[in-house]
């Protein structure tokens, strides 16, 4: 089958023939139908993110189960799924709190690249080639841990489902999960892409009054109007920190979200927060990046907290979004700003580092 294959940091992605090994006891194979363009991936080319290379990338996918392994229970051949990309194993402590995205058989495996039994199914010439986040999207089918499948109904279109699987449920569920944003209240969002924007529609759904969208490309601002932000700054135009306090009665949001992974505007979205208001770190920073903040401030009650794949319950929140979506309460179509066919892998990675699109899907 055909699949992206990064080999080096900041090299083309290849797309070629690779080798998958059948599902084994608990996996199942899906055959891939559209997986859309994460700052992620780009981050894995670029060495901001860590994987053991070569590496298939690929973790915002939508397909249809083809073949069950031995022992699958939670879903069957034919079923359409969204792709989570925080299998779970169900029996660590953090999965018996309640927050299997923070698994530790999961984490474990994940960084090591493989599968949660630690094993690659994906082959070149007998080489295991590694999975990204235990799926691998970017491919004409993925074998993964049966709790990476979520089902959903057959009249969804999987090229928007797949959007569920990163940026909608890792933007939205920021704001619904992590922080619960509350009726009326003010939040800003620092960075408009494909999971910034997810941040903004979240805080509408959510009923916040006043939606703060901060990029520093006017495009991305135009976008945010459309997702429901009452107010948009470019901070190459505007100071960030004042206006948001003239926008909030002089105190600061209650919420500020940082969706672009610096240190630098971690640092400006605290600043963005008020007294007792929550900063909310959603973009993945490098392992070398820090964030310094007045110590004394911690005094007035802030505090900061991080987001990953919006805190959730995949078998729970997707199929809500899902939901969400075909009543038309949060909006999929529109984040889709272009398609590409899996061989222009490298223009699609090109228009998302020039800022061009709010997301782009990749269709098989
Ligand atoms: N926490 C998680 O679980 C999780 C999941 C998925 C993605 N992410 C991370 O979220 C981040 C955003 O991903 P994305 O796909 O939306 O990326 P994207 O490239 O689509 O969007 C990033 C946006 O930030 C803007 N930006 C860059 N620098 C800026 C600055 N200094 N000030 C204001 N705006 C600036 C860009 O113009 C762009 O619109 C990435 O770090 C990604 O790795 C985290
Ligand atoms: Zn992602
Ligand atoms: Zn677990």
């Amino acid at each position: 089958m055909k699949a992206a294959v990064l080999y080096e940091l900041n090299a083309p992605v290849q797309v070629e023939d690779v080798d998958l090994d059948s599902p084994k006891a608990g996996e199942v194979r899906v055959k891939i139908a559209a997986n859309g363009v994460c700052h992620s991936d780009y981050s894995v080319i670029h060495g901001v993110l860590r994987s053991p290379l070569p590496v298939v990338l690929g973790h915002e996918g939508a397909g249809v189960v083809e073949e069950v392994g031995p022992e699958v229970s939670l879903v069957k051949t034919g079923d359409h799924v969204v792709l989570s990309f925080a299998p779970y194993c169900g029996r660590c402590y953090y999965c018996s709190i309640g927050s299997p995205v923070l698994c530790t058989n999961m984490r474990m495996t994940m960084g090591k690249g493989t599968l949660l039994d630690g094993t690659c199914r994906l082959k070149k010439n007998g080489k295991d080639i590694h999975h990204m986040a235990g799926l691998s999207s970017f491919a004409e089918h993925a074998v993964v841990d049966q709790t990476a499948c979520i089902p959903i109904p057959d009249n969804v279109p999987l090229d928007k489902a797949c959007l569920v699987g990163c940026g909608v449920m890792t933007g939205l569920g920021a704001a619904t999960n992590t922080a619960k944003v509350q009726p009326g209240s003010s939040a800003v969002v620092i960075g408009c892409g494909g999971v910034g924007l997810n941040t903004i529609q979240g805080c509408v759904l959510a009923g916040a009054s006043t939606v703060i969208a901060v990029d520093l490309m006017d495009n991305k601002l135009e976008f945010a109007k459309e997702f429901g932000a009452t107010h948009t700054i470019n901070p190459g135009r505007e100071e960030l920190v004042r206006t948001v306090r003239r926008l909030t009665e002089g105190r600061g949001a209650d919420y500020a979200f940082e969706v672009i992974g610096l240190g630098k505007t971690i640092e400006q979205a605290y600043a963005c927060t008020r007294q007792g208001g929550m900063t909310v770190v959603v973009g993945a920073p490098s392992r070398e990046d820090t964030v310094t903040i007045p110590a004394s401030s911690l005094l007035t009650e802030k505090s900061i907290k991080g987001s990953l794949y919006g805190s959730t319950r995949p078998r729970v929140d997707m199929p809500r979004l899902i939901e969400l979506y075909m009543n038309k309460r949060i909006k999929l179509d529109e984040l889709v700003t272009r398609t590409y066919a899996l061989g222009e892998i490298n223009e699609a990675m090109d228009a998302l580092e020039k800022g061009e699109v709010a997301r782009s899907v990749v269709v098989m």
